[in-house]
């Protein structure tokens, strides 16, 4: 066959929104093959597009031409129907579908595009052979199922509501760069070599955090972006290397204004998107969702909370160990958990802690009779009746060791077995803000404090003189982290405005001022200009997306994204490049091959 390319006709409607009142019309529809059955003397066909199907019906009304073009129809090949749209005869209608009514009896149809064959079905279940890793090799095949377009659909919607929720309330939307300054601070840097400058580079931003700070400088008052970042990181199912944030900016709050503004865009998404009211977002402590949850971004949607307790008399040996060497001791309450927690889950539950270094589970069931059963039996009653709400039938979890490791084991299971238990359900959202968070945290493996939030958060005022003293771990800062069901969607943190303080700050760090100026003298000057208090968040846009389309897999909700190993299987990125266009930019590969 010689090579065509048939030019389409202007189409009259999409597909999806053909309804009873469009009967008697003749129309144009122009889509993909989703469906195709042949029954003898009446062939069906289902067209697709973005907006939904509708049902082609060629029978012997049919001129023989549409006849001809029909039978080479396959599936996913692109077609251009002309017919009369006409009400479905009653057994034919289809309540399942927005176009069940009615269907069109094509004049004409024509054959814009064929497929090669399909990797894996489009219109269908998938199949097993789909691997996600095929169907990100052909993400533009994988992006025609409805199931992700209308993800995509929902980024763009919460796009929009962003948008007009952030302008309402008088914020400014402002690009800036991508090719920036490296300042390493958390993630690892993707960086770029500059041809001009040989031997320099520029960074892809980890975010806007130092731009927005000088916006407010300049006097803009209320700043956002949909920003691209970028971090060279470990990924997880809920982490891209590149992601968006709604990054916020404003002059002049208090902690509590910024948390308004955020709730106002949750609740606006939420509203629009899902048609749901988010009620109150309740504030709570980083130490208290510690020691609630042994957590910093608890699921709400469940109860299961941790309870410490004060075990310090107990004669058993695991808890009397945990004890001396300086360790706490925590317990959860599974209720109704005793009678269907076999021996192999708790072994299952006791291997799970053991990921987050706690050295094992105690756990007890408790009889009809009130007495116990399982390791904690071994307990004396009295340190045992420190457990509230305790009843026959529910069963005990109890972690003792180094508070981390009990915080992290115990705050992980919880949040693991609500999962396998079923506590919650597809429609449910619990959102929390957590405050107070520590300013600066111990990195043991470099021997050296490091900032928890970043750099230019404010430490509480009154914990200011803690700073470079043997206190500093005590030293809690400005900053607040917004959590919905257990994912981090948002942090940030009222600023240092005070180039004296920020300096201090490095200082703490373990900056000397001539590095402190190297990697941020241009803030540290800002800041001697004028600069007006200030403070702002990020939302994690991908983070939301996901809730809101109900996936708990962030590459859904984004075109092209990259592999748990940061591939594009698609465009086959990260590959080599010519030596010619390394030697133009000073660059030598010290990889073979
Ligand atoms: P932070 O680093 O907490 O703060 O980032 C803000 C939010 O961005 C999301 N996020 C990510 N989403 C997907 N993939 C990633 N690799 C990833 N990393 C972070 C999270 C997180 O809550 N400049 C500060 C904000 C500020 O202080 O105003 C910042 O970037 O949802």
């Amino acid at each position: 066959m010689s090579p065509s390319q048939p030019s389409p006709a202007r189409r009259t409607h999409t597909c999806g929104v053909l309804r009873s009142e469009n009967a008697g019309q003749d129309v144009i529809v122009q889509g993909w093959a989703h469906f195709v059955r042949d029954a003898g003397g009446v062939l069906f066909l289902l067209v697709r597009d973005r907006t939904g199907l509708v049902q082609i019906t060629v029978d012997d009304r049919a001129p023989a031409e549409v006849w001809e073009v029909a039978r080479q129809i396959r599936l996913e090949f692109v077609l251009e129907v002309h017919g009369r749209l006409v009400l479905r005869d009653k057994g034919a209608i289809n309540a399942d579908m927005d176009t069940g009514t009615v269907e069109i009896l094509p004049q004409r149809l024509r054959l814009l595009s064929r497929t090669r064959p399909l990797p894996f079905s489009i219109g269908g279940a998938l199949s097993a052979e789909a691997s996600e890793e095929v169907r990100l090799k052909h993400r533009f095949l994988d992006l025609r199922r409805p199931e992700l377009q209308s993800k995509l659909l929902t980024r763009h919607r919460a796009y929009m509501v962003t948008r007009t929720t952030l302008d309402a309330q008088g914020f400014v939307e402002v690009e800036t760069p991508i090719l920036c300054r490296s300042t390493p601070e958390g993630a690892r840097d993707y960086l770029v070599p500059s041809r001009v400058h040989p031997g320099q580079w520029y960074a892809l931003p980890q975010s806007p955090q130092l731009f927005k700070q000088l916006l407010m400088v300049s006097g803009f008052d209320r700043y956002f972006q949909i920003a691209k970042c970028f971090r060279d990181e470990d990924l997880r199912a809920d982490r891209q290397p590149e992601f968006t944030q709604i990054d916020m900016e404003i002059s002049f709050p208090t902690a509590s204004l910024v948390m308004e503004i955020g709730n106002s865009l949750v609740r606006a998404l939420f509203k629009d998107i899902r048609g749901l009211e988010v009620g109150p977002i309740p504030v709570i402590t980083y130490a208290e969702a510690m020691a609630r949850f042994g957590v910093d971004n608890p699921d709400l949607r469940f109860g299961m909370e941790h309870v410490t307790l004060d075990w310090s008399g107990s004669a058993f040996r695991v808890v009397a160990g945990a004890v001396e060497a300086g360790g706490i001791v925590k317990a959860m309450v599974v209720k109704g958990g005793a009678e269907d927690s076999s021996r192999k889950t708790l072994d299952g539950w006791t291997d799970f802690v053991k990921r987050y270094r706690l050295g094992g589970l105690l756990w007890g069931k408790v009889q009809a009779d009130g007495s116990w059963s399982g390791p904690l039996s071994k307990v004396e009653d009295a340190l045992l009746a420190q457990i509230p709400d305790v009843a026959p039938g529910d069963l005990v979890l109890v972690g003792a060791g180094p508070a981390a490791h009990v915080h992290a084991g115990l705050g992980r299971l919880r949040a693991h077995i609500a999962r396998e238990r079923g506590l919650f359900g597809p429609d449910q959202f619990a959102f929390c803000w957590v405050t107070a968070f520590p300013a600066f945290e111990h990195d043991e493996e470099n021997g050296r404090w490091v900032a928890v939030h970043h750099p230019f958060t404010k430490p509480m005022d009154e914990h200011l003189e803690w700073m470079g003293t043997d206190r500093m771990g005590e030293v809690l800062s400005d900053a607040y982290d917004i959590v919905c069901n257990g994912y981090e969607i948002g942090g940030g943190s009222i600023r240092i405005h005070d180039s004296a303080v920020q300096s201090q700050v490095f200082a703490a760090l373990g900056l000397s001022p001539e590095q402190a100026h190297e990697k941020f003298g241009f803030l540290l000057d800002a800041l001697q200009y004028g600069a007006p208090p200030h403070g702002g968040i990020a939302f994690g846009f991908d983070r939301l997306v996901m809730l809101l389309s109900g996936t708990e897999n962030i590459r859904d909700v984004i075109a092209f994204p990259k592999t748990a190993s940061a591939q594009d299987l698609m465009a086959d990125a990260p590959n080599k490049v010519e030596a010619a266009q390394l030697a133009e930019l000073s660059v030598r590969n010290t990889v073979d091959g």
